[in-house]
């Protein structure tokens, strides 16, 4: 097992070398944004936000709660019915969100910097994955504003004789919407809610995860320089169970927006029923990567790779489960498995590294537990298997076999870098094998026969099949998914109607 381990030294960030924007910013102290003010927390408490890479605290943010959680949304209820965006046109919306795109655009290497030192991703990732996805997305959704349309509806009008009525649709804004999010991609989670949100004339409260707050609180310096009015957009970071669930059991928040673990979602939903909240949550998954025998193997073993270690495999879609054709399989697990003991391990800010540390501790252990559950079952690693010994949260990229659908590797969501490999005889059996989970959030097919890809991809229970492909996202296409990964889309036509309510408008025109 070679993988790679450099000195701790130089699995730290050297924070000496980021932008001066980035070292004032760490320096200021954090508040949250409520009605258009940067405040502290009613508690006055702050909490820890720490660089992955070397365990170290670079800065403090306010520790929100129930109560600031209150001011926000009241502040979001007074935008929402009395400010300046209740009265604005359409056009107008748009405008602001194209100039909240150009100015994430101009900050996009900071963004960038700024998520690799709170996330620990690749910093050359952050800009090429989540700042550009996050511009695209901002500007995808600022040409909605002015399309959301109702319909002329063609009412038979005899209830009632001799009565002749015209019935209207028309599309309103849901409300209040409480935004929270987890720290996989923070900047990228906050723009996929509070885009389409916005766009739909919402107002917003976003709660970003504790352990990644820093580029969410960047949005809101832009969100104010864009020049959106006071309210409009409001911060509250803080702890889950007391920000989180304040904001999603609140009686004047119209619809809750989640993305996070099966476990929370759950919490999210129930909380929600109080007032009957509108919910969209996206959550887990164990997304298969399904190889059959007629793929474009090295294609396959390149794409396998990419399915399970991007982002450190921190990815609700991840390609975590491998099913690959019998032949094949000792050359593709051996191909994913060369490629996890040679990949570079280091920190976000090494634009070499191929794998950075998980987002916290916490993670790091959860991973762990996994891979000695793994290890004790019986599975065996060629490649990986350890936690690293280092004050930085790292993990090795890890292969398993001689797996079955018994072991919690296999069955449970691990959101690390580890992968489950498992061969299948049979092409008529492989569906129920990709589909032999609680999730269904993706899956991707490698192979060179589109007859196969049309009879396959309708079987697999997922919201997402991709082929000869894996985890592409765009704008335009909606995400999310079946069974235990959620309720609803983000992305697309799909998320801004999510954040629609439709009213019908009938008018007795008896003459
Ligand atoms: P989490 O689901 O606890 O955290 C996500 C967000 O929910 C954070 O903003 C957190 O503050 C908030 N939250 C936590 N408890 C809450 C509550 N009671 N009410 C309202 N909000 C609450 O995720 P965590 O603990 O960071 O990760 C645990 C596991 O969840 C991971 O190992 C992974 O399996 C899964 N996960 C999946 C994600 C996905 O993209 N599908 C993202 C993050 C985690
Ligand atoms: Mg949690």
């Amino acid at each position: 097992m070679n993988t790679a381990v450099s000195t701790p030294s130089s699995l730290a960030n050297d924070l000496s070398q980021i932008q001066p924007a980035n070292k004032a910013f760490l320096a200021r102290r954090h508040g949250l944004l409520i009605d258009g003010t940067w405040v502290p927390a009613a508690s006055g408490k702050t909490f820890e936000v720490r660089d992955p890479s070397s365990d170290e605290v670079i800065t403090h943010c306010a520790e929100g709660d129930a109560v600031d959680a209150d001011r926000a949304v009241a502040a979001a209820r007074r935008a929402l019915e009395e400010g300046d965006w209740s009265r604005m046109k359409p056009v107008d919306r748009e405008r602001l969100m194209h100039r909240l795109a150009d100015l994430i655009e101009q900050h996009a290497d900071e963004l960038a910097e700024l998520e690799a030192i709170d996330n620990g991703k690749s910093v050359v990732m952050a800009r090429y994955v989540d700042i550009k996805h996050a511009i695209d997305v901002w500007r995808y959704m600022a040409g909605w504003p002015t399309k959301l349309e109702g319909k002329t509806l063609p009412i038979s009008g005899n209830l009632v004789p001799g009565q002749e009525y015209a019935a209207f649709s028309t599309r309103e804004p849901v409300g209040v919407v409480a935004a929270i999010i987890a720290w996989n991609f923070p900047l990228l989670l906050a723009t996929w809610k509070c885009a389409p949100a916005l766009a739909a004339g919402c107002t917003v409260v976003l709660k970003p995860a504790e352990e990644t707050p820093l580029t969410a609180i960047r949005l809101g310096e832009l969100v104010q320089e864009a020049g959106f009015p006071k309210g409009v957009f409001n911060i509250v970071t803080g702890a889950g169970p007391s920000a989180g669930a304040a904001l999603s059991s609140h009686p004047d928040v119209d619809k809750v927006t989640f993305t996070g673990s099966t476990e929370v979602g759950r919490l999210i939903v129930q909380a929600a029923s109080g007032n009957m909240k509108k919910v969209t949550v996206e959550l887990g998954g164990k997304s298969p990567v399904i190889v059959l025998d007629d793929a474009d193997i090295d294609a396959a073993i390149a794409g396998a790779a990419g399915a399970i270690f991007f982002n450190q495999g921190q990815v609700c879609c991840a390609g975590s489960r491998l099913l690959v054709a019998k032949r094949h399989f000792e050359r593709v697990v051996e191909g994913v498995s060369a490629a996890a003991r040679g990949m570079k391990i280091g920190p976000g800010l090494d634009p070499t590294a191929q794998m950075g540390p998980l987002v916290s501790s916490v993670q790091r252990d959860r991973v762990s537990r996994y891979l000695s559950e793994g290890l004790a079952a019986g599975a065996r690693a060629p490649a990986g298997g350890t936690a690293m010994k280092t004050p930085g949260y790292y993990v090795t990229p890890t292969v398993f076999t001689d797996v079955n659908s018994q072991m919690s590797i296999v069955r449970e969501e691990i959101f690390g870098p580890v992968l489950v490999a498992q061969p299948f005889d049979d092409l008529a059996d492989i569906a129920k094998l990709a589909n032999d989970s609680i999730y269904g959030l993706g899956a991707s097919i490698w192979t060179s026969d589109v007859g196969k890809v049309f009879r396959l991809a309708s079987k697999l229970k997922a919201g997402s099949v991709w082929v000869n492909c894996h985890t592409v996202l765009d704008p335009c296409m909606p995400f999310g998914g079946y069974k235990q990964s959620g309720w609803g889309r983000e992305l697309g036509g799909e998320a801004v109607h999510s954040y629609l309510e439709s009213k019908s408008l009938c008018i007795n025109i008896t003459g």
